[in-house]
């Protein structure tokens, strides 16, 4: 079976092509980064515009790239939700007429279970039951996973999700756009002694996160950096401070649900799971209890087509399609998805 993969939930339009006996064929991306980038965020309307102006020459390419036409995809799959709202439909609209077009089915996919599913495209993939920490820019939770859309929230963030608390404190500190790898960046630079941050809710029990404190104390600690001689010096510094927070906070919370569950193996998804030194530590951690972690390579943690295309491929398999209506959503919770076997 060959399935078209769609992503279009955010700032970046992802195209792949997944096949069942041959694995990924080809994937292909569009960053906006470019048409965002003076704003400073990303601009919904302008978003859905740049997907619309992409998704057919980005699957025109992913087709060469793979040697295959058109004719020879068996299924569509396009991310649902969750997103900004146009940037959905767009993908959606392009993503179900073709398959209308070409008189074949078309599944949709749940943007996080596409994140969490993404390690299992590598060699390496682990096996159920494992513990997802999913980091992204608009979201942070803990699942425990026992297979395939069987997902039970441990904890989540109560305001901002990691990615977003990187993106907000980047911008504060005048770092460019997109915030995240940007302030991982400079952090290299950073003196890890000068500043120590907190490390929000890991005194108290449970598994929710909590990241819109560490951007005010950043803030703050700017303020009293103001009139620093090496200016540069000290936004690396509050950068490495933050992220040793960040990676601290999100390490512990990983140990506490590995603990909790008996579990061994951890599986760390989403943008945010890219940045290096959050990488090393919970490889760290799980070497020290005796389990295991598993990322995507770097390029499949933040938004792409291939773990869209993938995660549909295990839908279609267990016989799910949806009727021709476009239900995108803006919120759509990981735990309402249906189980299947695979
Ligand atoms: O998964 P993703 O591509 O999109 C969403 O579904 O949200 O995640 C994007 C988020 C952004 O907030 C970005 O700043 C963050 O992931 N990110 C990083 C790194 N690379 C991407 N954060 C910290 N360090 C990085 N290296
Ligand atoms: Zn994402």
């Amino acid at each position: 079976m060959l399935v078209l993969g769609v992503e279009s939930s955010c700032d970046e339009t992802g195209i792949a092509l997944y096949h069942s006996e041959n694995g990924l064929l080809a994937h292909v991306l569009h960053s906006q980064v470019a048409v965002h980038a003076e704003y400073g965020g990303v601009v919904p309307e302008l978003a859905s515009r740049d997907h619309i102006r992409f998704l057919l020459p980005l699957t025109e390419q992913a087709l060469q790239q793979a040697g295959v036409s058109r004719g020879d995809i068996d299924a569509v799959a396009y991310t649902a939700g969750p997103g900004l709202i146009g940037a959905l439909m767009s993908g959606a609209a392009v993503a179900r007429s073709l398959a209308w077009a070409l008189d074949i089915p078309a599944v949709e996919v749940h943007h996080m279970e596409g994140h969490l599913l993404a390690p299992m495209l590598e060699p390496e993939s682990p096996a159920f039951p494992f513990i997802a920490l999913l980091v992204s820019g608009g979201h942070t939770l803990l699942a425990k996973v026992e297979g395939v859309g069987r997902y039970e929230l441990l904890g989540q963030s109560l305001d901002d999700a990691a990615g977003e608390a990187f993106d907000k404190t980047a911008k504060m500190l005048g770092l460019g756009y997109p915030g995240g790898p940007e302030l991982a960046r400079i952090a290299e630079q950073g003196d890890p002694r000068r500043f120590t941050f907190p490390r929000p809710m890991t005194d108290r029990p449970g598994l929710d996160f909590s990241f819109s404190g560490l951007k005010t104390f950043a803030l703050n600690t700017s303020q009293q950096c103001r009139d620093d001689a090496d200016w540069r010096q000290s936004v690396a510094d509050i950068a490495r401070a933050f992220e040793e927070a960040v990676v601290d906070t999100l390490a512990i919370k990983c140990k506490r649900a590995l603990q909790q569950h008996h579990a061994s193996r951890l599986v760390v998804a989403g943008g945010v799971g890219a940045n290096r030194r959050l990488r090393q530590r919970l490889k760290q951690m799980t070497d020290e209890l005796g389990g295991e972690v598993y990322y995507p390579r770097i390029e499949f943690c933040t938004d792409n087509g291939a773990m869209i295309a993938y995660a549909g491929y295990l839908r279609l398999q267990a016989g799910q399609t949806q009727p021709l209506d476009i239900d995108a959503r803006a919120r759509w919770p990981l735990d309402a998805l249906s189980a299947i076997e695979i």
